[in-house]
């Protein structure tokens, strides 16, 4: 009789498969392994405690600080990008994910987060919440750059931004709050520093930076002709050695500020005095994206100078155009990010430990399945009465457990073979001295706690 479909069906038990016909499985021989893309990486577990040191010290930061979290999306209308980061930046000339989404829309994977920050801020009116509004984030950028050390396609920043001020003390509140999230993780920095004043007290002095470099026009790389033309503010920034030999010789931009922007300059330099942050002022320092004003600034680990390309662990400055910029209202603003990649890297060649896992106070150790089933039980048991367990259960010989427990220095390993789960009890052992003693199953959570208070 055909079974009715309102009747539940009975479930077979699983007979084993007989092996495949041959053909069914096209052979695969031959067809390499998916790679990953150049320029991405995988965060391994072995990384994954310096990672987590990081985020901790960053969170950690931002509360003490008093900032929001905030998460915008990682695929963003491109639109925001150019008029945010700048048209004539190598960010969004060559460096960005640009794609059109199935509905035809051109979309972008994020390069940087101050733009999806500052977007949100405009979209959620939090012009009307008190002012300044201070947000932190953290998450995966990318940049279609040339991979190399300490440069990806895919790279992770935790970003501090204050919207909603023009003072200078925010601007070094931020500086310090970099350099010390860092180290606070145990690297020593040094901080670059510089102002570049208003757009409109700029065009003076891009005008001249023209005229100096016109005569040497030909001593220039391809890549600075174009810069020189279109964004000439970035031939600063050029690691091409014919424009480091001028470099020297090249006005500043500091020269040509006009005085409330030598003020704000000055009170900033002030205060990172106050806190005794020390700094270089480099009047060559830009950075690479076009919403910038006043204050600009780079954090290197120590001893670094800067010159070895993309090892700034922290960048950032003032933005207080960018809102206005993206048809909000004028809306002062700073912030800067950290590469975390960057700063995991010196964590390593510094030897720095990361955070790690807790380590077990119980260790659970089995023999055999009757008892593997209490054990999942148990750990679980365990783990809502606070105290922090680990087991071994896809191991079967005792000596091998123990040896696990001892390599995680639990004080404590709980043992269960085949009389205990029978007796309902189990066996603790104390794994400095060895000592064992039969104890209640039922009651093992509290007589453990109770260990354990003793020994703290
Ligand atoms: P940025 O200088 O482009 O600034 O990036 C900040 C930091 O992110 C750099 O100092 C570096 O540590 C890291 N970073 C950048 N590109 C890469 C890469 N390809 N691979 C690995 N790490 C990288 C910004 O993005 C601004 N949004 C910072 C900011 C926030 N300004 C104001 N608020």
């Amino acid at each position: 009789m055909p079974a009715r479909k309102d009747q539940p069906k009975k479930i077979k038990a699983p007979v084993p498969a007989k092996e495949a016909p041959k053909e069914a499985v096209p052979a695969k021989k031959g067809k390499p392994a998916p790679e990953l893309l150049r320029g991405f990486r995988d965060i391994l577990p072995e990384e994954q405690s310096r990672w987590q040191s990081v985020r901790d010290v960053v969170r950690a930061m931002a509360d003490a600080y008093s900032f929001d979290r905030i998460d915008t999306p990682v695929l963003e209308r491109s639109d925001l990008f150019l008029r945010a980061v700048g048209k004539q930046t190598d960010i969004v000339e060559k460096e960005m994910y640009v794609f059109e989404d199935p509905a035809g829309d051109s979309v972008a994977l994020r390069p940087e987060g101050t733009a999806g920050v500052a977007r949100a801020y405009i979209n959620h009116g939090m012009v009307n919440l008190p002012q300044p509004v201070k947000l932190w984030y953290e998450g995966p950028m990318f940049r279609h750059e040339r991979p190399q050390a300490g440069r990806y396609r895919q790279f992770h920043q935790a970003g501090f931004e204050v919207l909603g001020s023009t003072e200078a003390i925010i601007d070094a509140q931020l500086l310090m709050i970099a350099v010390q999230t860092l180290k606070e993780l145990g690297l020593p920095t040094t901080v670059q520093v510089n102002s570049i004043g208003t757009p409109e007290t700029r065009q003076a002095y891009l005008a001249e930076l023209v005229n100096f470099f016109r005569p040497h026009r030909s001593k220039l790389s391809e890549d600075d002709k174009h810069r020189l033309q279109k964004n000439p503010l970035r031939i600063l920034d050029s690691k091409d050695v014919a424009v480091q030999e001028l470099l020297p010789n090249a006005p500043q931009i500091v020269d040509w500020l006009d005085e409330p922007s030598k003020n704000h300059f000055m009170k900033v330099l002030e205060f990172l005095d106050e806190v005794e942050i020390p700094y270089v002022l480099n009047p060559h320092l830009v950075r690479g994206l076009d919403y910038y004003t006043h204050t600009v600034f780079e954090v290197y680990e120590a001893g670094d100078t800067g010159e070895r390309a993309q090892s700034a662990l922290a960048a950032g400055g003032r933005y207080d155009g960018l809102v206005e910029q993206l048809s909000g209202r004028p809306t002062p603003a700073c912030g800067f990010a950290i590469g975390m990649e960057r700063v995991v890297r010196a964590l390593i060649e510094r030897n720095v430990p990361g955070a790690g896992r807790p380590r077990p106070q119980v260790f659970f150790a089995q023999l055999g399945d009757a008892a593997r089933r209490v054990g999942l039980k148990l750990y679980e048991q365990f783990r809502q009465g606070g105290i922090a367990v680990a087991e071994a259960f896809g191991k079967n010989a005792l000596k091998s457990q123990l040896e696990a427990a001892n390599k995680l220095g639990a004080p404590f390993t709980i043992i269960i073979g085949q009389k205990e789960v029978l007796d309902g009890t189990v066996i603790v052992r104390d794994m400095d001295s060895g000592a064992q003693e039969i104890a209640d199953r039922g009651k093992i959570v509290s007589i453990l706690k109770k260990k354990l208070a003793e020994e703290a």
